[in-house]
């Protein structure tokens, strides 16, 4: 399976950024992490602190037709990027939306998700792991069919 996992604003900042909501490793910890947990996996990696890096991104994921599924944390734009959630809803294969913190335990801003309600499923506050789980996920879908 071909996975695209995209990764919004300051996250390439994580291990340096507020620890106590989103842990010690690294981005790349998290992209060896699921190499190592899916090794069947074919995984592009895509960071961005750029919203329309972001879209261009989706754009030419729907236009290859390359990937089986997304993972996506886009970061603050989940709560805020309207151009975002009309680019993901282009998105014709599962595409799961995960975050590290528990986005409904937090301030209430983050409490609404504009991608979230065009995305297959959402998993937040589980760290590094919602990563998983959301890959997870995609092969459990796609076994399903
Ligand atoms: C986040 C939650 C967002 O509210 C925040 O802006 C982030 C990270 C998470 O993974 O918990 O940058 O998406």
């Amino acid at each position: 399976m071909n996975i695209l996992i995209l990764n919004g604003p300051n996250l390439n900042m994580l291990g340096y950024r507020e620890r106590s909501h989103y842990g010690s490793e690294t981005l790349v910890d998290i992209e060896n992490l699921l190499r190592t947990t899916f090794p069947s996996a074919v995984f592009t990696f895509f960071q961005s602190n750029h919203e329309g890096e972001l879209i261009e991104t989706i754009h030419d994921a729907v236009k290859s037709g390359a990937y089986q599924g997304f993972v996506c944390n886009f970061g603050a734009f989940t709560h805020t990027s309207v151009a975002i959630r009309d680019a993901l809803a282009m998105v014709e294969v599962p595409k799961i939306e995960v975050h590290l913190s528990n986005i409904h335990a937090r301030e209430e801003f983050r409490h609404t998700s504009l991608t979230g309600a065009v995305s297959t499923g959402i998993i937040a506050g589980f760290g590094s792991r919602s990563y998983i789980y959301g890959v997870q996920a995609l092969f459990d879908i796609a076994s399903s069919k």
